[in-house]
């Protein structure tokens, strides 16, 4: 008879819709292998502080995989490689805790570790792997933007929300003659807007990966007019750029680029469109209604397949590797690779020549 193992899951970095789903799957597929199953709470913070660790069973996560959000909790700013520690005056600085999760992992027994996250989740697990922990990835993003795998579980819901918003655009933007500049998240990557901005008939969908120019963009629209047009969407992702400018941030951020608060582009452009053309301009941020409620059916199945794949992954011994989706099916991929290159829209590829085919401006 095999060993019973006693495993455990975590979730880091910002909330997407189908967290709870992996871990449905995962508890539900240990369970059928007679296996325990425990939630870290807070990315790491519960091996920090071991009270915060709850043991999963079947009853716990019945249903949870229709709910957004994670029942474990999750932060982006609990790496516990550089985690901030601050004395009673307020000063802080980061030090290396690692050593206190891998003590407390042992100490608790367990056999392995599912860690379901993004760049920033997977870059601290493998750093794990490679002191020893026995970890399987988990890809969750609703920017899309982790390697290795062809998608996240989080972006088809973020990117149907964001195509929704957009399409009930249209009649306000269309009733006021006025040019709508829609902000959608993503950071460096532009899928989410770029897959909503064809998807919900934009004019204009301005990407970090294709720097664009203002007087561009003006044009296009004032074309439009010409046309008979007289209203126009502007889809813009949280992360780009005007040639040879930089991202628009609010604030500094406390650890570096991967905290910094992206936000305020679409004002930006919005401000410069009605300078340069005189039309009557507004612009909105979709901002985390993109995280918000329950997962697509895509991003829920996604999340569930990903789930029972690393439950299997584990049962193969294949620590260090991250369940990915390869075409239709469930892979494994090692970490490494997954974090070698980043995943950003091709500008070349298929996605962008439909949209500039659908006459749609990247501003370019
Ligand atoms: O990475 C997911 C994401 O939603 C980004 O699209 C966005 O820039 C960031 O997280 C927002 O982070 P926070 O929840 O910390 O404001």
């Amino acid at each position: 008879m095999s060993k019973r193992l006693k495993i455990c899951i975590n979730t880091g970095g910002g909330d997407a819709p189908g967290l709870n789903a992996v871990i449905e799957a995962v508890t539900m597929a240990a369970h059928h292998r007679s296996w325990e199953v425990y939630g870290i709470k807070s990315g790491y913070s519960g091996l920090l502080n071991t009270n915060e660790i709850v043991r999963l069973t079947p009853k716990v996560v019945d249903g949870i995989a229709i709910q957004g959000g994670t029942i474990l909790g999750s932060t982006n700013k609990g790496n516990p490689f550089r985690m901030p520690v601050c004395n009673v005056a307020g000063e802080c600085e980061e030090r290396d805790l690692s050593d206190k999760v891998i003590e407390n992992f042992n100490r608790l027994g367990f056999d392995a570790l599912v860690s379901v996250g993004g760049d920033g989740s997977m870059d601290i697990a493998h750093r794990f792997a490679q002191k020893g922990i026995p970890v399987i990835g988990v890809p969750k993003a609703i920017d899309n933007d982790l390697g290795g795998t062809e998608l996240t579980f989080g972006f088809d819901t973020a990117t149907g929300i964001a195509t929704e918003a957009i399409d009930r655009l249209h009649s306000t933007a269309k009733s006021h003659d006025r040019i709508m500049v829609v902000e959608v998240m993503g950071r460096d990557a532009g899928f989410i807007a770029l897959n909503s901005g064809i998807s919900g008939n934009a004019d204009v969908i301005l990407i970090p990966e294709i720097p664009f120019d203002i007087n561009k963009v003006c044009a296009h629209l004032m074309d439009n007019e010409l046309n008979g047009r007289k209203y126009g969407i502007v889809v813009v992702a949280e992360g780009a750029t005007p040639v040879g400018g930089d991202v628009v941030t609010k604030g500094d951020g406390e650890l570096g680029r991967q905290h910094v608060v992206l936000g305020g582009i679409a004002e930006y452009v919005a401000a410069e469109i009605a300078a340069r053309t005189g039309k009557d301009t507004r612009s909105l941020v979709l901002g985390h209604l993109q995280r918000g409620g329950s997962p697509t059916t895509f991003d829920r199945l996604l999340a569930l397949r990903f789930g029972a794949a690393a439950v299997r992954a584990i049962e193969a011994g294949k620590f260090g590797h991250m369940v990915a989706l390869k075409s239709t099916e469930i892979a494994l991929v090692p970490m490494e690779k997954a974090l070698s290159a980043d995943k950003r829209v091709d500008p070349k590829g298929d996605t962008v020549l439909t949209a500039r085919d659908m006459d749609i401006s990247f501003g370019d």
